[in-house]
């Protein structure tokens, strides 16, 4: 799409935003796993996904499709219920359609979850993964074309795209409270089908800890516009190969159920303590 008609549709989704919503400085994307955290916002106001102009629907079961404003320990915050991933057959410009988004309505702090298939052996399913870097095999990027000065750079510097200094208060909350909260690498892939064992050696080799579908291009785009970034996988499996079973949605779904309580806490606390 012409770069003048993205930046048109970016401001039209903002502007409605805007129109309905008061502002937040601070947003969250719910992956699997973090439902409960939606009953602990606050003075909700909500919009449908297809009531926002340029949003599509989502598809995915267990994704729903609202923008939360609300506030969690009085900080103000908009949360993605559901996001927009490339295997439903999104353009890589609606990935990352609402982190463009929250540019234009002047966010400065982005809280990524979702649920992942744990590569490294140590871990286990139910665990949760702070993510510290990513590897990019989804086979796209969505920086790809014309770019907008206004987004920042062209060639984005990435050796700092995971905040440090909100790592380490999400260590030290996961400390506190006693949760196996792993650290490491995400591989992002396109999917939607889960990966083969002899994938997740590779990507083993690699240097992957996780392997998931969605978070990357999010961060790609949130770094290059400056927004500072939290990402917390929920182990939602082991990657496949690693026990002698089949993955399924089912058990993905049943692990981020498992754990959403202890996650949401987390994320929640995190909120309360964020750095600024
Ligand atoms: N692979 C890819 N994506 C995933 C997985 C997995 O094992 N689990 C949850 N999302």
């Amino acid at each position: 799409m012409e770069l003048q008609e993205q930046l048109k549709r970016i401001q039209e989704s903002a502007d409605f935003i805007a129109s309905q919503l008061p502002p937040a400085e601070t947003a969250i994307v719910l992956g699997s796993g973090v439902g409960p955290l939606v009953q602990i916002i606050e003075n909700q106001q909500q919009l449908d996904y297809k009531d926002i102009p340029h949003f599509p629907g989502t598809t995915v079961p267990g994704h729903s499709g609202k923008l939360i404003w609300g506030q969690v320990h009085g900080r103000a915050i908009y949360a993605f219920s559901g996001r927009f991933h490339y295997y439903e057959g999104h353009a890589p410009e609606t990935v990352i359609l609402p982190m463009r988004v929250l540019q234009r309505l002047g966010v400065k702090n982005l809280i990524l979850t979702n649920a992942a298939g744990g590569i490294n052996t140590s871990f286990q399913a139910g665990d949760l993964m702070l993510i510290t870097d990513h590897i990019n095999l989804t086979g796209y990027n969505p920086l790809r074309g014309e770019n907008s000065p206004e987004w920042g750079q062209r060639f984005p510097d990435m050796c700092y795209a995971y905040d440090r200094a909100f790592g380490a208060v999400l260590q030290e909350i996961g400390k506190e409270q006693g949760l196996r909260l792993q650290q490491g690498v995400y591989c992002g892939l396109s999917g939607p089908n889960f990966e083969t064992p002899a994938e997740i050696r590779m990507l083993r080799i690699l240097g992957a800890d996780a392997v998931g579908m969605s978070t990357v291009p999010e961060v790609l785009a949130a770094h290059q516009m400056g927004i500072r970034i939290l990402a917390v996988s929920c182990i939602s499996n082991m990657a496949a190969g690693i026990l002698d079973q089949p993955l399924s949605h089912e058990e993905v779904n049943e692990t981020s159920k498992r754990v959403e309580q202890e996650f949401s806490a987390l994320i929640a606390e995190f909120l309360r303590r964020m750095p600024a």
